[in-house]
């Protein structure tokens, strides 16, 4: 059978391919739970290959050592069925097992490889576009939808989500016109694609339109922040963002109750955004009462240390907010092991989380000269453990932030001049510039 793209599935049931529609549909629009859609399909059909493929890749998409040990169990139900799975199924499941053995990279490899044979798989390409999101790179977050595009027709069911992506791809690469123009596109054709609306919002944060951002996440709200959307922690994030810019911490907090850390998830991607708010909250040295507690005791309580580079930056920026220093040279200690390690994020510690870590920590300890210099190198390179421009401006604040408080008055100075001059309006930058020049 084919599914509603003309791909290849190797379903006996008619019903299975129905809910797989289903269930890809709920990962495309980040609505309600697609495991739990899916599971309903392998309940009545416990040999359906596709059924199991999707189920690994939203584990996988979550980023986090809890998943492994289910991904792992899936995978050997995915070799029991591999004589009854396809050429295209099969490639999935190899590329499935780069990412449980940690060779992501080799996973984005597997997905590339199997996008040039079948580039109307939206399950590959969406999985794609996340994975070089994890691994900060933009060049191809635009360039894999932009090989598989010329294959896709506009009435293509899925097709409006496929420009989300490319609207965040071509933002990423600066080519903010276009981003935004295709990613308007896409919610005109799929309303409720939140990965559009933040391919957007990230078009404004980059050029620094905060009010018109304010006004545009709101009216949309109901498009991205449903109560089933899993995806809207995120885009409130972007939301207190643009208030902070404009110096409105208190909105920020509301929205960071509301919308940013509703729940205490103990979700890593979750955990990572608010961390990120905070963290910007606490450069500015304001009172965010116990809400820093809450998320170290949760950072402490996962098992998720030296796992992702990413990851480990903001759990330490909890620690070091929350004065937990044993916490912190545990972190310490873990991510300095993982340094000497293969697999991807070996690299991605040895290449730029270990510095950022370390300098992180030095914060913590007012040895603001130390962080400097040990930001500086790395801060231009930090695209290699993963995230947006957007969420790795947390390095670049804190720089300044230590520069700001450190005897190197021309550094911060410099460093002003820069921010200032790829986002002159915004109010953010040009207070930090004031200070700079007190
Ligand atoms: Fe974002």
């Amino acid at each position: 059978m084919d599914d509603m793209r003309g791909t290849p599935v190797s379903a006996a049931k008619p019903s299975s391919l129905e809910i797989y529609e289903t269930a890809l549909n709920a990962f495309n629009c980040y609505r309600g739970d697609p495991v739990e859609i899916i599971d309903k399909a392998l309940a009545d059909d416990p040999g359906f290959v596709m059924g199991h493929i999707f189920r690994a890749h939203i584990h996988v998409s979550l980023w986090e050592r809890s998943v492994l040990s289910e991904l792992n169990a899936i995978l050997a139900i995915l070799d029991e069925l591999s004589g009854a799975a396809n050429d295209r199924e099969r490639a999935h499941v190899a590329a499935l097992k780069r990412w449980a053995w940690g060779d992501w990279n080799g996973m984005r490899a597997a997905l590339d490889r199997l996008l040039a044979e079948y580039p109307r798989d939206l399950l590959a390409l969406q999985m794609g576009h996340l994975l070089d999101f994890y691994h900060g790179d933009r060049e191809n977050l635009r360039g894999r939808i932009a090989r598989a595009l010329p294959h896709w027709n506009r009435d293509d069911k899925g097709y409006g989500f496929i420009l989300g992506m490319q609207a965040f791809g071509l933002e990423e690469c600066g080519a903010y016109d276009e981003a935004e123009e295709t990613g308007r596109r896409a919610f005109e054709m799929e309303p409720d694609d939140c990965w559009a609306q933040h391919a957007v919002a990230h078009v404004m944060e980059m050029q620094a339109r905060q009010d018109e951002a304010i006004a545009f996440m709101a009216a949309r709200e109901h498009h991205w922040a449903q109560d089933d959307n899993a995806f809207a922690f995120h885009n409130w994030w972007h939301t207190a963002l643009f208030h902070l810019d404009q110096d409105r911490p208190v909105r920020a907090l509301q929205i960071y109750d509301r919308g940013v850390r509703a729940e205490p998830a103990p979700i890593q991607l979750m955990m990572l955004d608010a961390a990120a708010l905070l963290w910007r909250l606490h450069l500015r040295r304001i009172d965010v009462g116990t809400r820093w507690e809450e998320l170290a005791t949760a950072y402490e309580k996962a098992d998720e240390a030296g796992f992702y580079a990413f990851n480990d930056m903001h759990a330490m920026m909890a620690y070091v907010a929350t004065g937990r220093s044993i916490a912190a040279a545990a972190l310490l200690k873990i991510v300095e092991a993982e340094e000497d390690q293969a697999g991807t994020n070996g690299m991605m510690t040895r290449e730029v989380g270990l510095p950022i870590v370390r300098a992180i920590e030095a914060f913590g300890r007012e040895a603001y000269g130390e962080a400097m210099d040990t930001l500086m190198p790395v801060r231009y390179r930090a695209h290699i453990f993963g995230g947006s421009h957007a969420q790795r401006d947390i390095v670049h604040r804190t720089l300044i932030e230590a520069a700001l408080r450190s005897p190197d008055k021309a550094l911060a100075i410099a460093l002003t001049n820069e921010r200032t001059s790829l986002k002159p309006h915004c109010p953010f930058g040009l207070q930090l510039k004031q200070r700079a020049t007190q």
